[in-house]
């Protein structure tokens, strides 16, 4: 591969140098470029833009291969826990029996909360959407811990782990009148999400394998995605050095959108309104495909797969297995089933590569473990938490400089008040 770009601006002829990584892309480096022409690029979505050189996820979105630290999904899916994969993403290498003991162990040290978050909760309307709650708390954390105890820095990552679970279960339950739930240490990671969430008082709550697996699965599939629009979040946060905690808070408001992680939820409220709608798909598929229409199928398209998502194959796989083994009679999953198969053959679909991403068949997953909508996206978050926590820790580790991006403004020439 040449190593060098030239290029001729106005009759000058100028040399740009290439930037390769593992596999083959490649990217010309700009970063003299306005130094040494007067001229920015223009980029709208970075859809052609790298902004980091970085080692921890790697897509290629025309084969559909996903690799964090280098091992594909599919065998991570297969060989690791979930927090196997936070210490892989964390770290850099899988944790060897007595790494693995030790994180596991230190997270359990980490599990409870200030009393007083519950009362930042209890003077909150019950009407809150749980992502908003979850970014405000996840914020405040930065004055309940780090800077009452001075806390150092490779604690944070362990912090987080412990508690984001525990302010998602809080805020949940808070919404849905139960009293706030204790971290139990003896359970695995996921195991303790499921009862912080749903035990309720003066009962017994048993964990059901077959949901934990699922649940740690779906949590695997959406913890790193190189530079998605929440993780871009926390990294552009921390290159502004500001802390993990409010970083990760903003990563959790950029995931709430519904073009990103919001996407889970709206998938499952777009399936349940065609239903009651008579379950007419084809006409859905054509208001998606008309220009003038709003409407869009959402878990279809991404930016970077122009293939089918490999983590959407194994969501699939999931929703099928789940669904079959609780023996629940689900017409969602029937629905987008068809609807998948009618648009992924329609020329639309096809011509621009459109294909079901993870949030498609997820919601159904949640459904059937009994997770209500409206926190679908904060379940995503408890998987994304350590690819942001990567990010973050990368940002800082290179020394990167401020995100700043330029403009070409195209306000008013300036002008004077009369
Ligand atoms: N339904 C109908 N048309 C679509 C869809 C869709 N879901 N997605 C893209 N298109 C069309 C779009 O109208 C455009 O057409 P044209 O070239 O004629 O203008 C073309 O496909 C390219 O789309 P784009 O919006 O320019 O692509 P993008 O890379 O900017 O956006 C996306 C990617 C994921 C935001 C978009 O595909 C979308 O809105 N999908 C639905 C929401 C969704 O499922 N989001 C979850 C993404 S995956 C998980 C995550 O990142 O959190």
């Amino acid at each position: 591969m040449c190593r060098i770009v030239n290029f001729n601006i106005n009759g000058c002829n100028y040399k740009l140098p290439i930037v390769g990584g593992t596999y083959y892309e490649k990217a010309i480096n700009i970063s003299k470029l306005r130094e040494n022409t007067g001229f920015i690029t223009f980029d709208p979505g970075f859809k052609n833009t790298g902004i980091v050189k970085s080692s921890i996820s790697f897509i290629d979105g025309e084969k559909g291969i996903l690799l964090y630290r280098g091992y594909p999904i599919e065998q991570i899916i297969k060989k690791c826990s979930f927090i196997e994969t936070s210490y892989l993403l964390l770290n850099g290498e899988l944790p060897n029996t007595a790494q693995l003991k030790s994180f596991s162990e230190r997270i359990k040290e980490f599990n409870s909360i200030n009393k007083d978050i519950h009362q930042i909760l209890d003077k909150s309307p019950v009407f809150y959407h749980p992502m908003e709650m979850l970014s405000s708390l996840t914020c405040i954390l930065t004055a309940f811990i780090t800077k009452k105890d001075g806390l150092k820095e490779k604690d944070m990552y362990i912090h987080l782990l412990a508690k984001l679970p525990i302010l998602a279960a809080l805020t949940y339950r808070k919404k849905i009148g139960l009293p706030p739930s204790t971290s139990d240490k003896n359970l695995y990671y996921t195991s303790n999400i499921l009862k912080m969430f749903f035990s309720v008082p003066k009962k017994y709550y048993k964990n059901d394998p077959i949901i934990t697996d699922a649940l740690d699965k779906l949590l695997i599939l959406h913890a790193d995605h190189e530079q998605n629009c929440s993780t871009t979040t926390v990294r552009l946060l921390g290159s502004a050095h500001t802390g993990l905690f409010a970083s990760v808070s903003a990563g959790i408001s950029a995931l709430w959108g519904r073009l990103h992680g919001g996407a889970n939820q709206a998938v499952i409220e777009m399936l349940e309104n065609i239903l009651k709608c008579g379950g007419n798909i084809r006409k859905w598929v054509e208001r998606a495909k008309n220009k003038k229409d709003p409407f869009r199928l959402m878990g279809f398209g991404h930016r970077i797969y122009k293939n089918f998502d490999p983590r959407a194959k194994i969501v699939k796989e999931v929703a099928e297995n789940i669904i079959s083994e609780l023996e629940i009679d689900d017409p969602i999953l029937e629905l987008a089933k068809e609807l998948e198969e009618i648009a992924i053959q329609d020329p639309y679909f096809m011509e621009k590569k459109l294909y079901p991403n993870i949030d498609f068949y997820s919601g159904i997953i949640y459904q059937a473990i009994g997770i209500p909508k409206e926190m679908f996206t904060v379940m995503f978050a408890l998987g994304r938490l350590p690819g942001w926590m990567a990010h973050w820790k990368e940002v800082r580790l290179n020394r990167e400089p401020i995100g700043r991006p330029r403009q070409i403004y195209i306000g008013y020439k300036k002008r004077n008040i009369d």
